[in-house]
């Protein structure tokens, strides 16, 4: 198992290695004293951590590895220590895959308590996505083995993590010089303390699933034509592949079985394939499949999003900037994709910026940022800490590797699940009623006016009287309102990600069939995604309207009109948009209407005065 070792040098992080290697029985005979003999011979007093350094020393000779890794045993398995040197070199190789880890020790100092670096530990662990830590509270014996003010530590740390959504698995007290709780029990010093040592804690710690046990992953590296068959060529990134299976090709979103999987030279051609193989496989049918695109069964298939988050390591010579683009590789697909926001950018070498989370415009050479990326039409990806091989991505300008980063979609959705079609056999009937005789009638054509916004920024408030007076001039209107939307049509959705894109969706189609009836529709709904409400536009065609109802966070947070924001920054309420779910504004809506300036007469007004021009009564 592939340990990462984090903490503050001063906070004992090698000694504990050192300690953890001496008790765990795992030196070779006469190591320590050799050492101690050393140490002696200098006129320094031994320490543990000489350990650690020996063997680092040791393992870089000759050897250029930007981190440590040092082995161990416990009777459970074996273990690597990764130790990061310097914070930049580690990063860079943890987020580009030349490391990887499980698991992470995260070494803090009983008598400092919580400060800064500990807190930048603790987002390293973040960034990384690790969710197996041990939190070591080191130097117990500093403080007097007091129960109270390792309390008072745990709990403050956990505070923090919890904060950027970081679980402990344990928290240990150590004594790492004396050797309390590291492998043998501190019954004498810490007898209140009643949870595993860190070795304990180690071996209870679960290894990632072998790749070949995983969901199956096959990007598609290119496609042979021969005779009549089509071969299609790649290397399996994870999982299995057999003859005879059911498998998704993405982003197209199609299914076909496979038929073979070619040999070349004599003898029985494979029936089954696993990670790290290269293949060539045909289908049983013709489908339109090319170079980037990735095989998986039907039935765990990858993400398909056209925006995620990602987090980065750039090198690029000029500063990676929002609204920038760059060349993607991603397993074997290249696409552009451009910088949608900065979210965080933290100095790799100081991890400085980590207790901040300010947007920024600019990431310079050798940062870590976290940034939210899109791309024009939808991708085929996984979230890194689900598949490393297709959850991590380097990016391109000039020819040059610019920036590498890993995915995570928190807080977007899957989009699969709107794009897909599972009726087959269906015919459209002809309606006789056209849209201009229904337009004659009405007076008007029928369309819709899709208000988007943050809660609170006045969509139904907006929504509600333009229905009362265009009613009254005389137009066929209705209101379609997310609170009442969802206590019947999608009472069956929450607020995930996937479950707001089906909430639009449903919505986007119903809205689509009122205009058709030659309805005039307001819908008022958050619509926090914009490729939902791409999907709505297309769904009502020629007819719809975007309007943007903006007011910024801290305005619609004052109005507060049914205390949700109060709710959810108190924690009671999770994924509230524009707190702990993004929103992402209309890039081009036809309307924007300002009501953090605006009146609501004046914001009514300007709705008004927009429909009038666009859907005039003609009777
Ligand atoms: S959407 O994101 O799927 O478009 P929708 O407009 O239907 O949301 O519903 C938003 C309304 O649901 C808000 O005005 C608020 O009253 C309520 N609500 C409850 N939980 C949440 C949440 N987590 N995020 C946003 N709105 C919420």
């Amino acid at each position: 198992m592939r340990i990462v070792i984090v903490g503050h040098v001063d906070h004992g992080k090698s000694t504990l290695v050192g300690r953890l290697l001496n008790d765990s029985g795992s030196l070779p005979e006469g190591r320590v004293d050799a050492i101690r003999a050393m140490s002696e011979r200098r006129g320094m007093p031994f320490e543990w951590s000489f350990v650690m350094d020996a063997l680092k020393a040791e393992r870089d000779q000759g050897i250029t590895i930007d981190s440590a890794q040092i082995w161990f045993k416990s009777a459970l398995r074996d273990y690597v220590i990764i130790d990061a040197p310097g914070h930049k070199e580690f990063l860079k190789n943890m987020i580009t895959g030349a490391a990887a880890a499980e698991a992470a020790v995260l070494v803090i100092d009983a008598a400092e308590g919580v400060r800064e670096q500990s807190r930048r530990h603790g987002y390293l662990l973040h960034l990384l996505g690790l969710r197996q830590i041990a939190v070591v509270v080191n130097k117990m014996d500093l403080v007097g083995y007091d129960q109270a003010r390792y309390d008072a530590v745990v709990a403050e740390y956990t505070d923090y993590l919890d904060g950027i959504g970081v679980t402990a698995t344990h928290f240990v007290p150590v004594a790492a010089r004396e050797g309390g709780n590291i492998v043998d029990r501190a019954t004498g010093t810490m007898p209140w303390y009643g949870g595993p040592t860190v070795l304990e804690a180690l071996d209870g710690f679960v290894p990632s699933p072998a790749l070949d046990d995983r969901p199956l992953r096959l990007p598609v590296q290119d496609v042979y034509k021969f005779d009549e068959r089509r071969i299609i060529v790649g290397r399996i990134e994870s999982g299995r592949l057999a003859v005879g299976d059911t498998i998704m090709v993405s982003p197209a979103n199609k299914t076909v079985r496979v038929r073979t999987i070619e040999h070349w030279g004599k003898g029985v051609p494979p029936v089954a394939a696993g990670t790290g193989r290269s293949v060539g496989i045909t289908f049983d049918e013709q489908i339109f499949i090319e170079r980037g695109d990735v095989i998986s069964h039907a039935e765990n298939p990858p993400v398909e999003t056209d925006v995620f988050r990602a987090r980065l390591f750039w090198l690029g010579r000029t500063p990676l900037t929002v609204g920038a683009g760059y060349l993607m590789k991603l397993a074997t697909r290249q696409v552009r994709v451009t910088v949608d926001r900065i979210e965080k950018v933290i100095d790799a070498g100081s991890l400085a910026g980590a207790d901040q989370g300010d947007r920024h415009q600019a990431v310079e050479r050798n940062a870590v940022a976290e940034v939210v990326l899109r791309s024009r039409g939808l991708l085929a990806l996984d979230e890194f800490r689900d598949l490393p091989n297709t959850g991590r991505f380097v990016l391109i300008e000039d020819y040059d590797t610019v920036g590498g980063g890993i995915i995570s979609m928190d807080g977007y959705p899957d989009q699969r699940s709107a794009v897909t079609r599972k009726s087959t056999n269906i015919t459209a009937v002809e309606h006789r009623v056209t849209a201009e005789a229904r337009a004659r009638r009405n007076g008007h054509t029928g369309g819709v006016l899709w208000l988007t916004g943050l809660s609170g920024a006045g969509k139904s408030t907006l929504a509600i009287e333009l229905e009362q007076r265009l009613f009254a001039k005389g137009y066929q209107v209705f209101v379609l309102d997310g609170d009442n939307v969802r206590h019947g049509l999608n009472a069956n959705l929450g607020f995930s990600p996937e479950d707001r894109t089906e909430n639009i969706r449903r919505v986007g189609e119903v809205a689509a069939l009122f205009a058709e009836a030659g309805f005039l529709v307001l819908t008022a709904f958050i619509s926090p995604y914009r490729a939902d409400r791409e999907r709505a536009r297309a769904a009502a065609g020629a007819g719809f309207h975007e309007v943007h109802v903006r007011a910024d966070l801290d305005v619609c947070e004052g109005r507060d009109p049914k205390g949700l924001y109060a709710k959810a920054r108190r924690g009671e309420i999770r994924d509230f948009t524009g707190i702990d779910a993004p929103y992402e504004p209309p890039a081009a809506p036809e309307l924007v209407v300002d009501t953090g300036r605006l009146s609501i007469e004046e914001a009514v007004q300007s709705v008004m005065d927009y429909i009038e021009r666009r859907f005039t009564i003609t009777r």
